[in-house]
């Protein structure tokens, strides 16, 4: 199974991309989780330029978030709000609305920040854009505040709460992305 992690920073020291990278750390056998890199290169959403075939740093969008089981995002807090760059990206992957890559899969939100509620209203703006998208958002909520003192430079959590809830979401991700195969239906 592979989960797709999309942090909403771009920044080089993201505490958000390390929180993806911690993730990583923490899955079951036969479970990956690729940190993708592309949001940087994603151009300003203009639906003159949303036709067929697609910018090539829409396209590469589109394919890293079909090609994925599951997405885990890991976003800041902008003003209250998701990145503008985050944002804009998803407005591509929304399109064509019915048939959008994000429809029915698997996502789950968790979210830093160097304050103290952790990124908790981006997280909870970007569940309702996920959502709107027709997305399976999870549930589950990971709000790293002061994201300075609690992420170490190996990616790693120092607080063990905070550790296990990144595996409760993940986990929950997981189950939601797992095939149902008749034989575990009730007769
Ligand atoms: C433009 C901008 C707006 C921000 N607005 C908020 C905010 O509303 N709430 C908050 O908790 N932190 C805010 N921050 C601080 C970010 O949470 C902090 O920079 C965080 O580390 C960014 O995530 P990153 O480390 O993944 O890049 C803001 C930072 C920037 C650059």
């Amino acid at each position: 199974m592979k989960i797709l992690g999309v942090s909403g920073s771009l920044r080089a020291d993201s505490h958000n991309t390390a929180l993806l990278r911690c993730a990583a750390r923490h899955l079951p056998e036969g479970v990956e989780l690729e940190v993708w890199d592309g949001l940087r290169d994603v151009p300003p959403y203009d639906e003159d330029d949303d036709v067929d075939p697609a910018p090539q740093a829409v396209a590469a969008l589109r394919a890293a978030l079909a090609g994925a089981d599951a997405v885990l995002f890991s976003t800041p807090e902008y003003n209250s709000s998701i990145p503008g760059q985050l944002k804009n990206a998803l407005d591509w992957a929304s399109r064509p609305y019915a048939t959008n890559v994000l429809r029915n899969l698997p996502v789950a939100v968790v979210g830093a920040s160097t304050g103290a509620f952790g990124a908790v209203w981006a997280q909870a703006e970007l569940r309702k854009v996920l959502g709107t998208m027709g997305a399976r958002v999870v549930e589950g909520e990971v709000a790293v505040g002061h994201a300075m003192d609690h992420l170490d430079d190996r990616d790693r959590l120092t607080d063990p709460n905070l550790a296990e809830q990144v595996r409760d979401v993940v986990n929950t991700l997981i189950v939601e992305a797992l095939p149902v195969t008749p034989g575990m239906l009730a007769a």
